[in-house]
């Protein structure tokens, strides 16, 4: 087997795999096991090699190119092939690449970052956000996130607050807590899964969770009172925190009534529970925000944040510590034993502080919030009408369509179908990347996209559509 195109300058290796795709797929499942893949599959159909990338593009090994319509994994919101963030990294990596943040010490980029994330979080209800921990991704935001708000209520004197509450079919990411606060079913069969004091409510899926003739905004409120009785049955002054995603990602682009956050924001209040909004996709201009949290008038005590502060360019994550938390664990707390070799790792903070300024300059976050994200609705909106389609929604850049056996009826196809990852793998044969998480096919585009582009990716995805409904009429599932 050729090895020699794995140690060949990149160039090189771009016309090196364009020729010889089945030796890195040989390769590939000989020594890389993969994040959340069947590894009998990969060895048997192989993995797609993705080789480079600009703008909202991706090509892969056989110099096919698609639209990525998921910006990487919901990260690549400035776009790629941005020169800004290479040369941030460059420059940081020969003026220092590493030193850590750990016993008294620290670096000027992380100092920077920590004070312009203090100013871009928008302070609600006199809530502000001065501080900030970092961590290198989402899932280790989130187990900070576990030990943050028991070390609070420890220090105030109240040890017995520590379940966390979350939702079913949440993703809070993958180490031991990350998977537990997450309400990922098969997750939870792998590991033990979830830690003791993490437990979960409904999620606010109206399609799924509504009862017949029940309005959407009766709906959002009984849902947010799933969390009311659940406090009461644990007892309140057991309760830490409710965590939660602004709008539920990897679940589906799973977007709440608008009754949903007020109440669930006056539930807590009613309980005195910490509330922590987990931004790792939704904030950085995703949802036309900074902060998505901003959007939905909650008034979270601490964010998760990850992804799109770097733009995915680098590994970097972290939690915006409110003042009601910092002021008892930074003011009073003495030292918390915890953090990680690379929280404040210089070179990732100045890539972040280089993305942050692209995004100001290109002004994505309004672009998003007025123009582009509204546009990307209003065509959502007419895929609505397509025979697949029982569902379509958007916010900000995200979006989701519910495939759907009878339009009239809304009835589902039979999971064992597999009709989503039909429809991904005509997606793929048509040079667009879109997921597919049961039937419910999403996507959150980078922010960079253009009307024209989101023109063309719902033409494609309008394709993409109609080639699940041949396949779908040649094998007999619909009429
Ligand atoms: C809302 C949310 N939280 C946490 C995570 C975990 O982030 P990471 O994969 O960086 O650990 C994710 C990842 O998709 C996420 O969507």
């Amino acid at each position: 087997m050729n090895t020699s195109i794995l140690i060949a300058p990149p160039a090189l290796v771009r016309r090196a795999e364009q020729q010889d795709t089945q030796a890195i797929q040989a390769l590939d499942s000989a020594h890389f096991i993969h994040p959340f893949t069947d590894h009998g599959d990969l060895a048997t159909r192989g993995s797609r090699v993705i080789t480079h990338a600009d703008n909202i593009y991706v090509w892969d090994s056989e110099d096919h190119k698609i639209l990525d319509a998921m910006s990487g994994l919901w990260c690549v919101n400035a776009g790629y092939g941005r020169k800004e963030l290479a040369d941030a990294a460059y420059q940081q990596m020969m003026t220092l690449p590493f030193y850590n943040t750990f016993f008294q010490t620290t670096n000027v980029p992380a100092v920077q970052l920590a004070t312009k994330l203090a100013a871009l979080a928008p302070k609600v209800g006199g809530r502000r956000f001065e501080h900030v921990f970092f961590s290198s991704s989402g899932s280790e935001s989130n187990d900070t996130n576990v030990r943050m708000v028991r070390r609070y209520w420890d220090l105030l004197g109240q040890p017995q607050r520590k379940v966390i509450i979350s939702r079913n079919n949440a993703y809070h990411g993958s180490t031991m807590a990350g998977a537990s606060l997450g309400g990922m079913s098969g997750m939870h069969a792998q590991g033990d899964l979830p830690i003791p004091n993490i437990t979960h409510i409904e999620q606010p899926y109206f399609f799924e969770n509504a009862l017949p003739g029940e309005s959407e905004a009766d709906f959002g409120l009984r849902a947010a009172r799933w969390l009311d009785e659940k406090i009461l049955s644990i007892g309140a002054d057991k309760v830490a925190a409710f965590i939660a995603e602004p709008v539920q990602g990897a679940g589906g682009v799973i977007i709440p009534p608008s009754t949903y956050w007020p109440e669930i924001q006056r539930i807590v209040d009613k309980h005195g529970i910490l509330l922590i909004s987990d931004e790792v996709i939704c904030a950085f201009g995703r949802l036309g925000h900074w902060f998505a949290y901003e959007k939905f008038g909650m008034r979270p005590d601490l964010v998760t944040f990850a992804k799109g502060v770097t733009s995915g360019y680098i590994p970097l994550g972290g939690v915006m510590v409110g003042d009601r938390v910092a002021q008892v664990l930074v003011d009073k707390g003495g030292e918390f034993n915890h953090g990680y070799t690379y929280s404040g790792h210089p070179v990732a903070c100045a890539v972040a502080l280089a993305n942050i300024e692209l995004m100001e300059r290109e002004n994505l976050v309004v672009q998003v919030r007025d123009d582009t994200g509204p546009y990307l609705a209003e065509r959502f909106e007419e895929l609505r009408h397509h025979p697949l389609v029982g569902t379509a929604e958007a916010c900000g850049f995200v979006a989701g369509l519910l495939l759907v056996k009878n339009k009239a009826t809304r009835e589902l196809f039979d999971p064992d179908l597999g009709v989503g990852m039909m429809c991904r793998a005509h997606c793929f044969r048509n040079g667009l990347i879109m997921r597919a998480v049961g039937d419910r096919m999403i996507i959150a585009p980078p922010l960079v996209m253009t009307r024209a582009q989101i023109d063309e990716m719902v033409a494609l995805i309008r394709r993409c559509l109609d080639a699940t409904v041949d396949e779908l009429r040649a094998v007999g599932q619909l009429g």
